[in-house]
């Protein structure tokens, strides 16, 4: 059985285990399943529908925003979640907001200028 598990700090500081709870994102490595429990979960995948990216997605795609899969998903799914809760930010504050997320590689420009423009559209 193939099971595609990236492990990231476990320490509650990466960020690479984001998911959604509900509408909220939440660093899966800091609680327990039985947390969770009758709560609905997203995870990246699913964000796209059909095969097709979601805007979040294809923004991060044409701003290129992702480089690899680590980061990535944790990054996309905080954004999400501040779509969903109708949070408005301006630009210091969503870096402030993505604080909790790293990025190895130092490509934070191009991920706040991918989700400056999403959630500009929300
Ligand atoms: S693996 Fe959860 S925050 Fe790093
Ligand atoms: S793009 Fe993933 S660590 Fe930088």
């Amino acid at each position: 059985m193939w099971l595609d598990l990236r492990v990231g700090c476990d320490t509650g500081h990466c960020g690479a285990c984001t998911v959604l709870l509900g509408d909220v994102a939440v660093k899966s490595c800091l609680m327990l399943a039985v947390q969770a429990n009758g709560e609905e979960i997203t995870t990246v995948e699913g964000l796209s529908h059909e095969g097709k990216l979601s805007k979040l997605q294809e923004s991060f795609r044409n701003n290129f925003a992702l480089q690899c899969g680590y980061c990535t998903p944790g990054f996309l799914m905080l954004i999400q979640s501040l779509a969903l809760r109708h949070i408005k930010l301006s630009e210091n504050e969503l870096k402030e907001a993505l604080g909790g997320n790293i990025c190895r590689c130092n490509n934070y420009p191009l991920i706040v200028r991918a989700a400056m423009e999403f959630l500009e559209t929300q």
